[in-house]
């Protein structure tokens, strides 16, 4: 399966993604997670990224169409679910281009949708390992011990660009360049539109319903 995940800034699309991989053994491609690990190693890409990034704004779509064939490129047969690409229309038609050179296409859209107002919620609570990349929460989903990874024992962290102010940015640029992205894929793609205002739990069972049913070749 070729999956993509939409959806705003705390929409759950990693919380869901992690659950996705582990119940169909897809590989999870995550765009903030590869730009984070750029950054991290101080590459040329990552520090091309950074301004973009700490103020909410979208990286420019050549550093990521880039970025982003490469990875693909080395998905196993099982298949892939992308988080947090593509991101803009113009992402989307050059990923169907270079998946189309392969006599492949993406097999289909799970859109979380969320409001507004529970976007801050979600995204100034979170905190997360930076040794094993586990996401928490401080009031929806806490570890057993405050500010400790259950995982590893590693503090908790807080990542830069999950302030009220850049928040503010990063769902302006939702609201403008990905919203389109829906749309797009509307035409010519399976679109399953999903309630994420739900607890975690409940948005896996209706993600997993629709991609069992995909799996099993009745899918919409
Ligand atoms: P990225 O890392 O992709 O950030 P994002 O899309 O803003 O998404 P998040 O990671 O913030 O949220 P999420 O939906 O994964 O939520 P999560 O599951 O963690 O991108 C960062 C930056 O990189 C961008 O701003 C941009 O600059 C750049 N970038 C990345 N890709 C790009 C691209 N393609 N093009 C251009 N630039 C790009 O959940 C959030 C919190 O809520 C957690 O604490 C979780 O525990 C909690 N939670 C999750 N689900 C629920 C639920 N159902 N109920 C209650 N709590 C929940």
């Amino acid at each position: 399966m070729r999956i993509v995940l939409l959806g705003a800034p705390g929409a759950g699309k990693g919380t869901q993604c992690k659950r996705i991989v582990e119940k169909y053994g897809l590989l999870h491609l995550s765009s903030g997670d590869i730009l984070r690990q750029e950054r991290a190693a101080g590459s040329t890409l990552g520090q091309k990224a950074q301004k973009y990034m700490d103020s909410g704004a979208l990286v420019p779509d050549e550093v990521i169409v880039e970025m982003m064939a490469g990875v693909i490129k080395k998905a196993p047969q099982a298949g892939f679910v992308l988080d947090g690409f593509p991101r803009t229309v113009n992402q989307a038609e050059k990923l169907d281009k270079s998946l189309a050179c392969n006599d492949k296409k993406i097999d289909a859209i799970l859109n979380l949708k969320v409001d507004d107002q529970m976007v801050a919620q979600r995204i100034t609570g979170r905190r997360s390992c930076p040794k094993c990349g586990a996401v928490y929460h401080v009031e929806n989903l806490r570890p057993k011990v405050e500010g400790i990874c259950d995982k590893d024992g590693t503090k908790l962290t807080q990542r830069p660009d999950d302030s009220l102010e850049v928040v503010t940015n990063r769902l302006k640029a939702y609201h403008q360049q990905t919203e389109p992205v829906v749309d797009y894929y509307k035409k010519n793609n399976t679109v399953y539109d999903i309630d994420a205002d739900k607890d975690i739990d409940e948005v896996s069972a209706l993600l997993f319903k629709n991609l069992s049913a995909l799996a099993e070749g009745r899918g919409n």
